[in-house]
């Protein structure tokens, strides 16, 4: 947790001073309705920390068996929310909406990636998880059991997820990105019975393989726990099938009833386990409860997105990431809304895909990333055709940023160009481990300030404080905590509780706290939050979390090389870009051959990891910058990769000279 080898000390925060409150129009008719709407929820939770929860909890999750606990905090840091209450996730999302006036109405609009669009509402979604249930059942899958998802988006993704929490079998989605080994590495740690997949995925016009890749993690060994490999046929391409091992999806639900009791489960049973990178080691198995977070997705989709009957929701997000999990499958369907399923990508058939689709769906509510607003914007000044304003965009009333720190100039053009200068702009700061979003602008009621998250949801007690614990100023930048415990936030680490504690609830900061891993600052004006980055060594590479020692591994453990360093740096339009220092163990290269291997080095960490984890740049050296005892010094290779002088103090540096070598790329 150490922050003084962090960018803690780099970044201070924006002195951004625009000020956008949102429309007369939106607050008359908004959820939380003007700040003291908002100062009023904050009340009641800090009088009643437990009474609240437990309020919106009956108000807005169907209960089988009702709790009688709010908050069980005797085995902190493990806390217990809800516990003695008993409720099914799909029976939330799907049963309730068929007798609520929802049946009939349009669940989701699968967009897809060659721009043909099919629907389905809650009553056929119902159906399609519970003949998707029953076929789990049929094999032996039953509660408890983990599953792996490994698909790319569609509807049959968002049903395997209901059809898992139908039955309480706990799902870990792998993103359909990540290399065999990563898959590998998460059907071994998570103990999966299964594995969900798909023959092919399609992206930007062209069929990527999935089973072929599932073939390949479990040819790795060891996955003697993998029972059934389910195959939804997406493209028809060619695949191999192992009899008895294999089964196409469409074979397993034929004959499946229509109707499928849910597995009513303990509100702290695991909904989910989804892999995230920290700072040390392997990635970690983020379990998150059932009533608690599923308590978070629906109040958020009305608190932060303020969501009503005739919204239409689109998140861009993949169901890989917790985005996806929050905002696709969970959130939208929990409060009855309609949301958009897309399988493509921003740019194909060309950049103006996001507009285009809003138009084409009505879409109101539009949720993305920074990374993908500034491609966005390039892709606009190169080619005006796709800018926005050639689109009729007038359906969208709120927008919505997440993952990563949008910079004022981002912010602008997302609120002027794609909103019209009347969308209010939400940029949500959460993380895996929050279950949903935490510091954020309410819209109807929050004044927003470009680059800043502005304020704490109701009930989430955010603050700053320094290595010690104590508070600091507003103005200070410090270690951003939540103090008190909140309902949708991480149970455990999948088999690793000890790390849980370490990572989140460290001794330094008296145990209590959470530690978020991220620098912040609070404005001494206005009090709001601006993130300034991780403070450990993580990475957000176009919104994608990243491990340097991850990647470090995998380029340790190409037989060429014999060291290797990674940092991040700023980068224009993915917000960081990785940069990897290397020795090897032949002589430095140098000119083409210095090419030539680089390019093999990033083809490597693909094939280890997975493609988003490929270095932009790479450098040989013959050594790294170490201190006298051997610590690599990270925060003079942070300076070197940006491309600036050293100013640091570099006397415990026990070769200087390697500095020099390593400026720029070999
Ligand atoms: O550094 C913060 C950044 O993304 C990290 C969490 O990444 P992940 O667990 O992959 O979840 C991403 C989707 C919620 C955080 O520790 N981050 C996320 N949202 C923001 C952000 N940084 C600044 N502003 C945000 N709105």
């Amino acid at each position: 947790m150490a922050a003084t080898d962090t960018n803690l000390q780099e970044n201070q925060g924006s002195h951004e001073s625009r000020v956008f409150a949102p429309s007369a129009e939106f607050v008359a008719k908004a959820t939380i309705s003007g700040m003291p709407a908002y100062e009023k929820l904050c009340a009641e939770a800090a009088a009643d920390y437990e009474g609240f929860w437990a309020r919106l909890a009956r108000e807005n999750l169907d209960w089988q068996k009702p709790f009688t606990t709010t908050l069980d905090e005797s085995d902190a840091p493990f806390y217990k929310w809800f516990a003695d209450g008993q409720l099914n996730a799909s029976y939330n999302c799907l049963d309730r909406n068929l007798t609520n006036g929802n049946a009939d109405k349009t669940a989701i609009i699968f967009e897809a990636d060659d721009g043909q669009s099919t629907r389905a509402t809650y009553r056929e979604l119902h159906e399609r998880v519970c003949k998707f249930a029953n076929g789990l059942r049929s094999r032996g899958i039953q509660k408890g059991d983990r599953v792996i998802i490994y698909m790319s988006m569609s509807i049959e993704a968002v049903a395997a997820m209901q059809a898992c929490a139908r039955i309480g079998a706990t799902h870990s989605v792998v993103f359909g990105g990540f290399s065999a080994k990563s898959l590998h590495e998460r059907i071994i740690d998570a103990g999966a019975v299964a594995v969900i997949t798909a023959d092919e995925q399609r992206r930007g016009g062209k069929s990527l393989p999935l089973k072929a890749i599932v073939d390949e993690a479990l040819a790795l060994g060891g996955c003697e726990t993998i029972r059934n490999v389910i195959v939804y046929q997406r493209t028809g391409g060619n695949i191999d099938f192992t009899e008895g091992l294999d089964v196409w999806l469409h074979e397993l639900v034929a004959k499946q009833p229509a109707e499928c009791e849910p597995e009513w489960v303990g509100a702290e049973h695991p909904l989910f386990i989804l892999y995230t990178s920290g700072s040390t080691g392997t990635p970690k198995g983020v379990q998150h409860s059932t009533g608690g977070y599923l308590l978070w997705c629906a109040l958020t989709m009305k608190w932060t997105f303020d969501i009503k009957p005739d919204d239409v929701f689109w998140c861009t997000a993949d169901i890989g990431w917790v985005t996806g999990h929050s905002y696709i499958t969970y959130g939208p369907l929990l409060v009855g809304g309609t949301e958009i399923v897309f399988e493509g990508i921003p740019t194909f058939p060309n950049a103006g895909r996001f507009w285009d689709t809003i138009a084409k769906h009505k879409v109101s509510i539009f949720y993305t990333a920074p990374t993908a607003i500034r491609s966005l914007i390039k892709a606009a000044d190169v080619d005006p055709s796709v800018h926005p304003k050639n689109y009729d965009l007038s359906s969208l009333r709120l927008l919505g940023s997440v993952g990563e720190p949008i910079n004022p100039e981002a912010w602008m053009w997302y609120y002027n160009n794609v909103g019209g200068g009347r969308c209010p702009v939400v940029d949500t700061f959460w993380q895996t481990e929050t279950g949903g979003h935490m510091i954020t602008p309410l819209p109807g009621a929050t004044p927003m300030v470009p680059g800043s998250c502005t304020l704490p949801l109701p009930g989430i007690m955010a603050a700053i404080v320094d290595e010690a614990g104590a508070d600091v100023a507003n103005g200070q930048g410090g270690i951003l905590v939540v103090k008190r415990p909140w309902p949708s936030m991480i149970r455990t680490i999948w088999n690793n509780p000890e790390r849980f504690k370490a990572s989140y609830f460290p001794d330094e900061l008296g145990g209590k706290y959470y530690l978020a891993g991220d620098g912040a600052i609070r404005n001494s004006d206005t009090t709001y939050f601006t993130i300034t980055g991780r403070i450990d060594d993580v990475l957000n590479v176009s919104g994608h979390r990243m491990g340097t020692m991850e990647i470090e591994s995998a380029l340790v453990a190409n037989p060429l090389v014999a060291e290797a360093a990674v940092v991040g740096r700023p980068d224009e339009t993915t917000g960081e870009s990785i940069c990897a220092f290397v020795v090897l163990k032949q002589a430095r290269p140098t000119g083409e051959e210095a090419k030539k291997l680089a390019t093999e080095l990033r083809n490597w960490v693909a094939k280890e990891i997975g493609p988003i984890a490929k270095p932009k740049e790479i450098r040989f050296g013959d050594n790294l910058p170490k201190t006298r005892s051997g610590k690599i010094m990270r925060r003079l290779l942070r300076v070197l990769a940006k491309g600036e002088t050293i100013t640091q103090d570099i006397s415990t540096l026990e070769n200087p000279a390697i500095l020099d070598q390593l400026k720029e790329a070999s």
